[in-house]
């Protein structure tokens, strides 16, 4: 497999030699260091600190250049929210450089949160300026600034003169597709301060549908001068070394692609080193979905872990001869250890060739459950 494969539907824009190794770079974000220009998206009840690390450990560590949490109300975690205190957990000797994600309206509670980002040692925060969900957007955050953009930039100003930290912000690329104004919101967060400009493709209007436009991306990249991250349907490690390599943004997010594969920026690394991308086997992934029901369990109450099992599992098993019927057994476990003991029953299947007899074996129990 070549290792900078050149997709037919991106035009070439960027002259860059053959060898990934000879043009994949990091970039800085005010004084942090990105070592590596992939990144993981931020993904309001999957990115937390037990899905970062299991990324990170399936991965390699040094393969992710930024870690981002799920957004935080600035509302609630400056009036001392213990739920959402927790959520911003994270594990400072492995997850770093972190970027806390914060969503709100009110510029004194923006500045107020991203001190406390600061004083709990994130390296980054981020505002929120992409999210569609109405109770969000009602309350002046997320893609609602997409539409005043002069107050986005002033929520900006007021975290950049309150912390030391880079404050960063993830916009989409507009309102509707009347309003596609990412380039000039982005010029605009620039001057307020931000020190980094993500792009989410896509208008609020389409919220995940159709196609994300990073031809956006990369005009947004041309115009400022901070680095730019694009996002959207990346799915492939070959595929996010091909986007890199026709924008000018300075790095891409991997969001869903990671719960599907969260060897993705391992695989992504491989193709750099033009090593064959390294390919998880039954063990590994029954090891990995193991090691992250662990970590839930020291944050999440027991019925909670085992609905996160099965988000995870969902995409996990997505491909995989056979993975329809883990999936449905596995929906049906009430405990994460009866769902752990699916998962491995399959994958050990999986390894022996046997999944046809799994199959099989599983239905009956089902048919006799009823
Ligand atoms: C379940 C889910 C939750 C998300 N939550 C957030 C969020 O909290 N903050 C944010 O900026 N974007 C959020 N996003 C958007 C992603 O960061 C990303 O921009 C988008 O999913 C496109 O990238 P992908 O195709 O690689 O997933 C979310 C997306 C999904 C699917």
């Amino acid at each position: 497999m070549s290792n900078t494969p050149d997709l037919p539907w991106i035009p070439a824009r960027r002259t860059a030699p053959a060898r990934a190794a000879d043009w994949v770079r990091g970039f800085s974000v005010g004084q942090v260091a990105v070592a590596t220009p992939f990144l993981l998206a931020p993904m309001s009840g999957v990115t937390d600190t037990a899905f970062r690390v299991t990324v990170l450990e399936a991965s390699g560590a040094a393969s992710v250049g930024l870690l981002t949490t799920e957004f935080l109300s600035v509302e609630l975690l400056t009036s001392g929210h213990m739920a959402t205190r927790m959520r911003m957990a994270f594990a400072p000797e492995l997850e770093r450089p972190l970027s806390v994600q914060l969503f709100g309206g009110d510029p004194g509670r923006m500045a107020e949160a991203a001190r406390h980002v600061e004083a709990a040692g994130a390296q980054v925060v981020d505002i929120n300026c992409g999210c569609p969900a109405p109770k969000v957007v009602r309350r002046g955050g997320g893609a609602e600034l997409m539409r005043d953009p002069s107050h986005l930039a002033r929520l900006v100003e007021a975290a950049a003169t309150a912390v030391d930290i880079p404050v960063t912000v993830k916009l989409r690329s507009g309102w509707d597709d009347s309003q596609r104004n990412v380039v000039e919101v982005a010029q605009l967060a620039e001057r307020a301060g931000a020190a980094m400009i993500s792009v989410h493709g896509r208008s609020r209007a389409q919220r995940y549908a159709g196609a994300p436009d990073w031809d956006l991306v990369d005009e947004v990249a041309r115009a400022v001068r901070v680095p730019v991250v694009g996002s959207g349907d990346l799915v492939a490690a070959e595929q996010a070394l091909a986007r890199l390599r026709h924008t000018q943004a300075a790095g891409v997010m991997i969001g869903r692609a990671a719960i599907m594969n969260p060897w993705i920026f391992g695989q992504i690394q491989d193709l750099i080193a033009g090593r064959a991308p390294r390919v998880p086997g039954s063990a590994a992934r029954v090891a990995l979905v193991e090691a992250f029901a662990e970590r839930l369990s020291h944050t999440l109450p027991e019925g909670a872990i085992a609905g996160r099992l099965k988000q995870l599992l969902a995409r996990l098993s997505k491909g995989v001869p056979g993975g329809g019927l883990l999936r449905s057994v596995a929906l049906r476990a009430t405990t994460h250890e009866a769902l752990l003991a699916h998962v491995r029953a399959f994958f050990e299947a999986a390894e022996l060739g046997e999944t046809a007899r799994w199959a099989e074996t599983t239905r009956l129990q089902l048919e006799r459950v009823g």
